[in-house]
């Protein structure tokens, strides 16, 4: 089975949230299940430095009648290459003019979407149909796996291209709320016909919507987590196209990311103070030290640190944080915020952080060994998300024995459980869970955090029921596999 998937950022080369993540994870799970699978990403300056290439570039046509394609670059190209270090092989697509930009793959430098948004991910969709239909006559995908809306318009262009032999498309989507919207008008540049900009094709109220025809024209669509599957079939989260997936229900798939255990793994990682694993926990209190010390936080050992390392957007919720700061201050609590994003956010966060000197700490940067410590150094991982179609970092502090304090939605309520007593009494618990969105139930959950501390086999045990959790890419694997099988026909091999 050949499989080709198209996404935007690639850990550790390029990475803005947990996409880069899985689009590393899930392709290596996938060719450990022996399926034969091959990325496309854009040439962005940091993917082409971790990038040997190898083989002839492959020059990329242009779909018919694609003005914006032509203007300046002309002349897109498939580079197939091999990721330095893994030597998995990995096509880039080149054209300079539309991703040499250094930085966020999405953003320029004053924090604006690039004006061009459009065009470069039509042209990385338009590139990935034009592979997944033979462009490189030495690899032919049976499948065109496609991430998230800058890909969004590869499974329409595959259902344009004027062939018999089309191979099925999966999209995935890692987060509904981020769209891909278009003035409507830059469809004709982008080589789509009149027939499809309609409420059925893929217009959205008055604007074109990639999102919308990786949703429309996709054989299957999957998500993240199976409760977020069910979430976007409602009004509630379903960003205006609930609709489109109530519609599509039965071609929609939830399936739950998983752990990379060669990068989130406390046992072995080289970015923390003391490595440990479950029998060992005692270790993980040198990695509390560490933190408070890193921090700037008062060196106490009775303190219980609360840790966030996210992307400080609306989404994540950390908008009801200040409601509740005072009370965990109080009680004895801790809290390392690491993150970048929303200025109101920051705003807030760094105005909470000027009052509570020594027991907040706010780092305003993307570091990945810091988010290592934090995650093995925090008592309680911080996870307030008013929306969550999987989260990855969650199921990273469940490995190294970090409670998972949790608003339950999305990936969130399918990956956590709650110490309530009759669960940790059953010993299922893993961590904290909050149901309604308020900083009041937010405290609640605060409150059971600190009772569980004063209870310190009872948290023991909590910690090394949630090591023992199993959310693994293997698993992963095999359910896209099934759905591979699903849509080419194909029998699975023998033992899946
Ligand atoms: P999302 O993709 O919505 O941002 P996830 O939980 O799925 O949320 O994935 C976030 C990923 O990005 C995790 O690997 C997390 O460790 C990482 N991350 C987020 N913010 C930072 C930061 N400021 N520094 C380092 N890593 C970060
Ligand atoms: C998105 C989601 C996050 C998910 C990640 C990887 O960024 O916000 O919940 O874990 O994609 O699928």
């Amino acid at each position: 089975m050949k499989v080709l998937h198209a996404c935007s950022e690639l850990f550790p080369l390029l990475k803005t949230g947990g996409l880069a993540d899985v689009a590393a994870a899930l392709p290596t799970a996938l060719q450990a299940e022996g399926c034969d699978v091959r990325r496309l990403l854009p040439a962005f300056p940091s993917v082409l430095a971790g990038v040997e290439a190898s083989g002839a570039d492959l020059p990329l046509p242009e779909p018919a009648h694609a003005l914006a394609f032509g203007q300046g670059h002309g002349q897109a190209r498939i580079l197939p290459g091999h990721l330095m270090g893994t030597g998995e092989p990995i096509y880039l697509l080149d054209a300079p003019d539309r991703f040499d930009r250094p930085g966020d793959p999405y953003l320029g430098p004053d924090g604006k979407e690039w004006t061009d948004n459009a065009e470069r991910f039509a042209l990385l969709s338009w590139a990935a149909a034009w592979l997944a239909l033979g462009g490189d006559p030495s690899w032919r995908p049976d499948v065109l796996h496609a991430h998230d809306w800058h890909t969004g318009l590869a499974p329409l262009y595959l259902q344009l291209a004027q062939t018999g032999a089309r191979p099925p498309a999966v999209f995935t989507v890692h987060n509904l709320a981020y769209q891909g919207l278009f003035p409507l008008e830059t469809a004709a540049r982008l080589g789509l016909p009149a027939a499809v900009m309609q409420m059925h094709g893929v217009e959205f109220h008055g604007q074109l919507s990639f999102m919308k025809a990786g949703l429309q024209y996709a054989d299957a669509i999957t998500t993240v987590s199976p409760r977020y599957a069910e979430e976007i079939t409602t009004p509630e989260q379903g960003c205006g196209l609930d609709g489109l997936l109530r519609a599509r229900r039965q071609q929609l798939h939830g399936i739950l990311n998983g752990v990379d255990p060669a990068v989130w793994n406390p046992a072995t990682d080289g970015h923390i103070e003391q490595r440990y694993d479950a029998r060992k926990l005692g270790a993980k209190a040198r990695n509390r030290l560490a933190l408070q010390r890193q921090c700037g936080l008062e060196p106490r050992e009775d303190a219980l640190v609360f840790g966030v390392v996210s992307r400080l957007s609306e989404q994540k919720g950390l908008h009801l944080l200040p409601e509740v700061l005072d009370e965990l201050f109080e009680r004895g609590g801790q809290l390392v915020i690491q993150g970048t994003g929303d200025p109101v956010l920051v705003d807030m966060l760094q105005h909470a952080a000027s009052r509570h000197t020594g027991r907040m700490s706010l780092r305003l940067a993307y570091d990945e060994p810091m988010a290592h410590r934090i995650i093995a150094g925090a008592d309680v991982l911080l996870m307030p998300s008013r929306y969550e179609p999987c989260g990855l970092t969650q199921l990273y502090a469940l490995r190294y024995g970090t409670l998972p304090l949790v608003h339950a939605v999305g990936g969130l309520a399918d990956t956590v459980t709650d110490c309530s007593l009759e669960n940790l009494d059953d010993g299922s618990a893993t961590g904290f869970r909050f149901g309604d969105f308020s900083a009041a139930d937010l405290s609640r959950a605060v409150r059971r955090a600190f009772a569980l501390q004063r209870r310190p086999a009872d948290w023991r045990r909590v910690q090394r029921n949630a090591m023992r959790q199993c959310f693994d890419w293997q698993q992963a694997a095999r359910a896209y596999l099934k759905l591979y099988d699903d849509l080419t026909g194909r029998e699975p091999p023998p033992g899946h």
